[in-house]
C-alpha cells in the first residue's frame, strides 16, 4: 500500500469513528429528554403533616423536589434545570446544577447563572389533608413569587 493510501485509509477511519461517536452522543441526548418530559399524571405525595416546615423532599415518581417553606406553603420544582436540562440537587440549602453551575433559592429562583429563568413549577393540590402533584402541569416562570406556594385550606399565608 502506498504511503498515500494509507494515510486516506487512515483519514477516513477516524472520520468514521468521529461520526459514530458524535451520532452515539446525540442519540443518548434525544433519550434522556423523552425520558425527562414523560408525564405520569397526577401523584399523591402525602399528607400534608408528613413534611415539615422549612424542607425539601426528593420525590423521583414526579420528577421534582416538594418544597415546604417555613410558612407551611408548598411548591413542587420540576428537577431540570432551566439552563440546559440537567437534573438540579438540593445541596446547601440551595438548588445546584452539577453541569455549569447555575444555582436556585428554596422558590426556584435565579442566584447564579448560567440558568436565567426560575425553575420550573408543578401544579401542587391539597385535597383531604393529601399533597398531590400534577406532573402533566408544568408552569414555567419568569419571577417567582409569594403565590408560587399553595397553603393547605385550614392554613393562610
Ligand atoms: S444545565 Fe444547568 S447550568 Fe447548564
Amino acid at each position: 500500500m502506498k504511503r498515500r493510501d494509507f494515510l486516506v485509509t487512515a483519514w477516513q477511519g477516524m472520520g468514521a469513528i468521529i461520526a459514530a461517536g458524535t451520532g452515539f452522543i446525540g442519540l443518548r441526548y434525544l433519550v434522556s429528554q423523552n425520558e425527562e418530559s414523560t408525564s405520569g399524571g397526577v401523584v399523591t405525595a402525602g399528607a400534608v403533616e408528613k413534611f415539615a416546615s422549612g424542607t425539601v423532599t426528593p420525590l423521583p415518581e414526579a420528577k421534582c423536589y416538594l418544597v415546604r417553606n417555613a410558612e407551611g406553603g408548598f411548591l413542587a420544582l420540576y428537577r431540570q434545570c432551566t439552563h440546559l436540562s440537567c437534573m438540579v440537587i438540593w445541596e446547601r440549602n440551595q438548588f445546584q446544577c452539577p453541569c455549569h453551575g447555575s444555582a436556585f433559592t428554596l422558590a426556584g429562583k435565579v442566584i447564579s447563572p448560567p440558568a436565567s429563568r426560575p425553575l420550573t413549577r408543578l401544579a401542587v393540590q391539597i385535597e383531604n389533608g393529601q399533597v398531590r402533584i400534577d406532573t402533566g402541569k408544568q408552569i414555567k416562570r419568569t419571577k417567582t413569587t409569594a403565590e408560587d406556594f399553595v397553603y393547605p385550606p385550614e392554613q393562610t399565608a
